[in-house]
């Protein structure tokens, strides 16, 4: 059987992106990943892409309105019969296109304890902030920044000897275990809900 397919936008360095894909590799998830979409000519996570001969979508925003990038992914996706949209270090708002296409199927992970240090830096946000804790939220994707409903959140303490890249490490690392994981159950939540309707 074909297995549900799901594209991840990402910008930067794609460390979530691997993740995603060395498991969706060795057959642990049930969805292939189909495309990454990437609006940073130039990003590590497109050698990434590459690498593991994952089709890539490039455009530079600076270039091409929101709409018009939006339909032209929208197009390419529903070409390619992707199912569900993971975002993964995309720095960019998601507009009405993307939304009305895909909606309840545009998922985002955030490096923070959501509704706590939403946008950008949300590690170093916690860090200046001197907090105990903070984490790791998965949520789904709304017209606003990091403000749709919940998933799934992993705490992740701040020791008091932490540097903000220690913290970011530690934080990542739960990042690479819990967004596979949430992936991978919300696909087969989705196909459960199919078979019994
Ligand atoms: C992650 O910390 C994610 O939570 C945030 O952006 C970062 C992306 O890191 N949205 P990477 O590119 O996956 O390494």
């Amino acid at each position: 059987m074909n297995k549900v397919k799901v594209a991840i936008f990402a910008s930067g360095t794609g460390s979530n992106f691997e993740a995603i894909i060395e498991q969706a590799i060795e057959n642990q998830l049930a969805c292939d990943v189909a495309i990454l979409v990437c609006d940073k000519p130039g990003a590590k996570v497109i050698d990434i892409a590459n690498e593991y001969d994952i089709p890539t979508f490039v455009f530079d925003p600076k270039n091409i309105p929101k709409k018009e990038y939006e339909q032209k992914v929208v197009k390419r996706l529903l070409l390619m019969n992707v199912e569900w949209i993971f975002l993964a270090g995309y720095m960019r708002i998601i507009g009405p296109t993307l939304l009305n296409a895909y909606e309840i199927k545009i998922v985002n992970i955030h490096p923070s304890m959501l509704p706590a240090f939403p946008g950008k830096d949300a590690v170093g946000q916690a860090f200046q902030a001197k907090v105990k804790i903070t984490g790791v939220t998965i949520h789904y994707v709304d017209a606003g920044i990091d403000t749709g409903p919940i998933i799934a959140q992993e705490s992740v303490e701040i020791f008091p000897d932490d540097t903000k890249e220690v913290l970011q490490k530690r934080i990542q690392q739960v990042e690479h275990k819990l967004y596979p994981r949430i992936i991978n159950q919300l696909i087969k939540q989705s196909l459960k809900v199919e078979v019994t309707d």
